[in-house]
Order: structure tokens, then sequence, then C-alpha cells
């Protein structure tokens, strides 16, 4: 099928739209009637936008904060929220820390991580989505089913051991139920949900929204935490990332890269159906 070709203005009001809606605030109007009541996108398309999303605000996270970080001497823990405890949420923790907040806001969004060698027996995959893993396993590709006991859609992607403070710190685990990760692994997978198979623009904007606002949110518990640092030196919060010495970018740094990477991509899902397309 021939990409139809987008006006400039088009690609503008979405990247307005999308601007504006990352503060946290859905867009009040959309500038039609028909965008906000047509349900354009199917239920599989947003899920795999926003897990896209995910994916690079977990390597980033993997990467730049915890890999680079931990060179600098920064710590990162488990029980990270733990008064006692000065450090930072390891990279799973940081994903739960975005599903919790999500489901405290009125998206009706879901968000697990799973594997079938888990650290945490609680996070084994099981039933269908054990059955489903397999199959990532061997192809990497992402699986779609409807929960029939739960009635809701659900999407799963691979979770990839993408960088090496993935796989050192789960074959060191004392509760890893494997020792022997390799770069490349498939390592899990993250489960997503939503409740109906179709998702207006307004729908799957908020969808994205709820996903960075976690971000937001679990990024700065974290810089929360730092500054009730007791007995560990404190990093120097700004533009700077820990690749450049004993420092830590803002959430707002943060999320600002998170988006450079993530937009155009995201902005293209959203694009081809959502806004209205000029004829030309
Ligand atoms: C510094 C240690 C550390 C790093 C780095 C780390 N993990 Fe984990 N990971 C853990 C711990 C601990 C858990 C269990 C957390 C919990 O749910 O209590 C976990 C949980 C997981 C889970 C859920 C299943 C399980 O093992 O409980 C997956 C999948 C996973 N990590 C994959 C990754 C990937 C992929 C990366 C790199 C992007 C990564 N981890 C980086 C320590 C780490």
């Amino acid at each position: 099928m021939r990409k139809p070709k987008l006006s400039k203005v088009v690609i503008a009001i979405a990247i307005t739209k999308l601007l504006t809606s990352c503060g946290g605030t859905i867009p009040e109007e959309s500038s039609s009637e028909a965008i906000s009541s047509n349900k354009a996108f199917s239920v599989e398309e947003i899920l795999e936008m926003v897990a896209a999303e995910n994916d690079i605000t977990r390597t980033l996270y993997t990467k730049g904060i915890v890999g680079a970080g931990k060179k600098q001497g920064l710590k990162f823990d488990e029980d990270w929220q733990d008064d006692e405890v000065e450090a930072g949420p390891l990279p799973a923790l940081f994903l739960r820390g975005i599903s919790s907040d999500i489901r405290k806001s009125s998206v009706p969004l879901g968000l697990y991580l799973g594997s079938d060698f888990p650290i945490n027996a609680s996070n084994k995959l099981e039933g269908k989505q054990a059955e489903l893993f397999k199959k990532i396993k061997a192809n990497q590709k992402p699986q779609f089913f409807y929960d029939e006991s739960q009635k809701l859609h659900t999407a799963m992607f691979a979770d990839m051991a993408m960088a090496a403070p993935c796989v050192n710190c789960h074959n060191d685990h004392k509760n890893t139920t494997k020792k022997d990760w390799k770069l490349g692994d498939v390592m899990g997978a993250t489960t997503w949900q939503y409740p109906s198979d179709s998702l207006s623009y307004k729908e799957a904007i908020g969808v994205l929204n709820a996903y960075r606002n976690g971000t937001k949110a679990v990024y700065n518990a974290y810089l929360a935490e730092i500054a009730n640092f007791k007995n560990s030196k404190k990093p120097n919060i700004g533009k700077l990332w820990p690749s450049k010495g004993f420092n830590l970018p803002t959430a707002e740094v943060f999320i600002d890269s998170v988006r450079k990477l993530t937009s155009y991509k995201s902005l293209e899902v959203l694009v081809k159906k959502g806004a209205p397309v000029a004829s030309n």
C-alpha cells in the first residue's frame, strides 16, 4: 500500500498536539469532531506504539542512568525505596513504577514485566502468556490475544538483553534462576492490556500521555530519594548525564531525550489515521 503523503501543516498540528499534551493534559478539543469520536486505531497498533516508547525509555534508563551511573558510584537497588537504602530503582522497578503510576491514572492501560526464568517468582509468566512467550523467544515477534477471563486485549513484546548491565546483574543476582543470560537474549516480555479493541485519537494520545507521565513520576521519585540522601554523596542534577561525570539529568532532560528518540515513530502512528490528512 502506498503511504499517504502528509502535508507539513498536518504534521505541525500533530506535533503541537503531542507537545501540548505531554504536560499531562489531554487536549480538550480535537480540531474536528470526527477525530475524537472515530475509533481510528486498533488496540494492537497503539500497544505496539507505547511498547516501542517503553523500549527506548528502558534502554535509555538502563544504559544512560544505571550503566553509566554505576561507573560514577551511584547505586541501584531493589529496595531503593526503603529509608535506609540510598539508591535508585533497578530497571525492572523503574518499569513497575511507571506501571503503578498508570494504574492510578484514568487510562485503563495495564503493564507488566515477566519471564520464564525470573529473579522474582511473582514475575513468572503463566498460562496463555507462558505459552505465547515460547513463540516470542523463538522469533521475537509480538503476540496478541484476547484474555477472556479478564476481558482484556493483551499484547506481549520481547524484552531483550540490550545492554551489559541486564545480563551481568541477572546472572550474578542471588535469587537468579538462570546464570547464563547473554546479550541479545529474550529475557522476558512486557505484557500490555487494554479493555477495548479500538481507540479514538484522543484515547491514543491518552495512552501515550499516561506512559510518559508514569516515566516522569518514577524518575522524579528517584530524584526525591536523592534529595533525602544522608550518607551518600549527591550527584549534580542538571543538564548532564552520568557519562560526563557525577551527574544526573533532571526529569525534564531525561524525558526530553526519550521524546526526541521516540516522537517521530509515535507521531507516524498517530498521524497516519488520527490527524485530518489533507487530500494532497
Ligand atoms: C542492577 C540489577 C539489574 C539490572 C541492571 C537489570 N535487572 Fe532485570 N531485574 C533485576 C531484579 C532484582 C528483578 C526483580 C525485580 C522484582 O520484580 O522484584 C528484575 C526483573 C526483571 C524481569 C522480570 C522477571 C524477573 O527476573 O523477575 C525482566 C524480564 C528483566 N528484569 C529484564 C531485564 C533487562 C532486559 C534488563 C536490561 C534492560 C535488566 N533486567 C536490567 C535486576 C536487574
